[in-house]
């Protein structure tokens, strides 16, 4: 069984990656979608433009050169290995890119070439980000958690032990009054600052494990941000050591945050599967979603970079799924068949 040649007219359209149809004289013939979405342009400004105008002005004056000279020597072949390829999108915003150049022959009997570009900004904000910045923060985490806790709740507990003798003493109703006010900011303020330290360096998944941890960071947000979380969550810490565990753990909480801060529904849905040799996690809501697409091009957004990142030292991945108006699904994987080291945190 083969494809049909409208088959292969769909592969082009659809390609993850955009295609460009050059010419010999370096004229764009055909794009497909990726490529229109990549570069900015409708169809019929990119079909008929200079391939010239996607790179950036200061290589463009010896493009046409490498083009002469690729034609003259056609092959398939990756474009400038080693090299930081860039290139410019509609507005001249430059963008890190990898492509790959294949000879065709042209229906006006010379040579064409058939540019596939792939986008590489995350991967390579991946790559300066580094997973050293987040190993150093969840250390930076840990001191902080520790400091909060048995330094600062301490000595505001220890004030409250005073307050309390100082009560004994004086008899005014007015200064007991006061007193009082005090006693109860000075709780308040305990309990905030307990919950910071929780939140900083979660103590349920050291003892209890992922899905206790879960379950009270959840709790938190229905009762703090008005936020409701499904968790269906399997109890997957034996696969996971500690480290992988809190790894888990930050990615979830970070996909929750965003939920909170920019999904605008008050519901969530957390589902955390061990199959087949492999964790899998979905963090999910239904509401105003985004296209992701745009994100890398924009330079935003840590809290999805840092997520991928988490999930590159087990040895896994992220994905965003999501459209404008139709939620946002955050799905994770993760090989645990292996036994690994996991790089520590
Ligand atoms: N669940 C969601 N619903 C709607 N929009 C989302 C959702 N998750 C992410 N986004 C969009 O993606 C963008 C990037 O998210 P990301 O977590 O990377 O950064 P951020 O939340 O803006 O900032 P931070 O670095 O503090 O996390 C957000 O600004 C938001 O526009
Ligand atoms: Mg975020």
């Amino acid at each position: 069984m083969s494809l049909q040649s409208q088959n292969y007219q769909a592969i082009f359209e659809r390609s993850p990656d955009g295609i460009l149809l050059v010419d010999a004289e370096g004229v764009i013939r055909e794009a497909n979608s990726m490529a229109q979405q990549l570069f900015g342009y409708q169809r019929d400004e990119l079909e008929g433009m200079s391939v010239d105008r996607l790179v950036p002005p200061h290589v463009r004056p010896d493009h046409g050169s490498h083009r002469d000279r690729y034609s003259r020597a056609a092959a398939v072949r990756p474009m400038g290995i080693g090299m930081e390829l860039r290139a410019v999108r509609n507005g001249g915003i430059e963008f890190p890119v990898e492509i790959s150049l294949a000879p065709i022959d042209g229906p006006d009997g010379n040579t064409w070439t058939v540019a596939t570009v792939r986008d590489v900004s995350l991967q390579k904000r991946l790559r300066d980000f580094g997973a050293g910045a987040l190993r150093a923060s969840e250390e930076e985490r840990a001191r902080i958690a520790r400091d909060l806790h048995d330094d600062t709740a301490q000595r505001l507990a220890t004030v409250l032990v005073r307050l309390r003798l100082l009560e004994n003493e004086i008899e005014a109703d007015e200064a007991m009054a006061r007193i009082d006010e005090i006693r109860t900011a000075l709780q308040d303020t305990v309990e905030g600052i307990r919950r910071i330290a929780r939140g900083l360096r979660p103590p349920e998944l050291e003892d209890a494990g992922l899905e206790s941890a879960l379950r009270s960071h959840t709790r938190m947000l229905r009762e703090g941000r008005g936020v409701d979380v499904l968790l269906d969550v399997h109890a997957v810490d034996e696969y996971l050591t500690q480290d992988g565990r809190l790894i888990l753990y930050r990615i979830v909480q970070e996909a929750l945050n965003n939920v909170v801060r920019h999904a605008g529904v008050p519901q969530a849905r957390v589902t955390i599967r061990h199959e087949d040799g492999r964790i899998t996690g979905i963090v999910e809501d239904q509401g105003t979603g985004f296209f992701p697409q745009h994100l890398a091009l924009e330079g935003r957004g840590l809290g999805l970079l840092g997520m991928q990142e988490r999930a590159v030292m087990l040895g896994g991945s992220v994905a965003v799924e999501s459209l404008p108006g139709q939620g946002t699904r955050v799905r994770l994987d993760i090989p645990v068949e292996i036994e690994r080291e996991v790089g520590s945190v």
